[in-house]
């Protein structure tokens, strides 16, 4: 799997999204099962939230993280907005430590932008890194002027990366967000990177561009929009899955070398913004 340089540190370029997982009591074995593999198969990077299934992902996270090393695991989590305040950050981070059923996170992520100044929030967040607790802080859901905001409070500077939504059907932060960040050395974790989570992969997937890329190396649709998401090296992509087969092929994705044709096929089928896009969020 390929690695990438994620400031500090080394990790696989494809993790595992964990949103809808841990609620549903018939589902968990196998959802505990496919994360199992996906960590023994080098997907080590993990992406769970306070805000899934009211601590249902975090505790399968838990559960399922137990057995393994926890150095070589890299756990992030996200707090909510409304908890963006000294106390109750530190509440909310040690209620998902403890579910999580660790002393420390690799990477917190303020969920979405909020309403506490943004300056209280970089220095809350520093306090829990200075405390031990998260190895690293970060953003999600943040558009340019967010993260322009962001640079601009002391301490800002310091973040991690930023989460946001990103796939081949919805690439609008390639006309201005992603070169901001990669001109300031911040990674992109895209979240949604097959577009599944509406059922609107399915219907891409279907696309001649992506069909014919995907011929061409063998593999199936989803995995080239997990290669294309992923191609600057520079990007963590989080799919999510609690199919075995589709864990093996996410993680075989990480290996894919899209070349100058591919990526040419494709930029026609999905071209590239023009301007500047709202941001997509789910
Ligand atoms: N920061 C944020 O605000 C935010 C928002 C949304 C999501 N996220 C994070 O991002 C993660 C991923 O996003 P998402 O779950 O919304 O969307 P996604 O990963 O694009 O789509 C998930 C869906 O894709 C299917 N799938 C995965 N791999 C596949 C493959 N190789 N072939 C065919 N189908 C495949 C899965 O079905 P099967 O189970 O059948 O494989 C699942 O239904 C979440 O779990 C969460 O951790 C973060």
């Amino acid at each position: 799997m390929k690695m990438i340089n994620f400031k500090d540190a080394k990790i696989p370029a494809i993790g595992m999204g964990t949103w809808h997982m841990g609620s549903d009591r018939a589902a968990y074995a196998q959802q505990k099962a496919t994360l199992q593999y996906g960590i023994e198969h080098g997907a080590t990077v993990i992406d769970t939230a306070e805000q899934y299934g009211d601590g249902d992902s975090e505790r399968l996270v838990g559960d399922v993280i137990k057995d393994f090393d926890r150095s070589q695991l890299f756990v992030i989590s996200k707090f909510y907005p409304f908890h963006a305040e000294r106390k109750q950050m530190q509440r909310a981070l040690d209620a998902s430590l403890k579910r999580l059923g660790t002393d420390y996170l690799d990477l917190y992520l303020y969920h979405w932008p909020g309403s506490t100044p943004l300056a209280e929030v970089v220095a809350n967040m520093e306090a829990m890194q200075q405390s031990g607790k998260v190895k690293h802080w970060g953003v999600s859901n943040f558009d340019l002027s967010d993260m322009q905001d962001l640079w601009s409070v002391p301490g800002g500077q310091h973040v991690m990366a930023n989460e946001d939504l990103y796939n081949i059907g919805s690439r609008g932060i390639d006309f201005d967000l992603l070169p901001w960040q990669r001109e300031h050395n911040v990674p992109l974790i895209a979240y949604a990177p097959v577009d599944e989570a509406d059922g609107r992969g399915a219907n891409l997937t279907k696309q001649r561009a992506l069909v014919e890329v995907a011929k061409r190396h063998a593999v199936t649709p989803f995995q080239i929009m997990l290669a294309w998401a992923i191609r600057d090296g520079q990007t963590l992509a989080i799919p999510q899955t609690s199919s075995e087969q589709h864990m093996q092929e996410n993680i075989a994705a990480g290996d894919i070398e899209l070349t100058t044709d591919d990526l040419q096929l494709l930029d026609q089928a999905f071209p590239k913004p023009t301007r500047h896009q709202s941001l997509d969020i789910i």
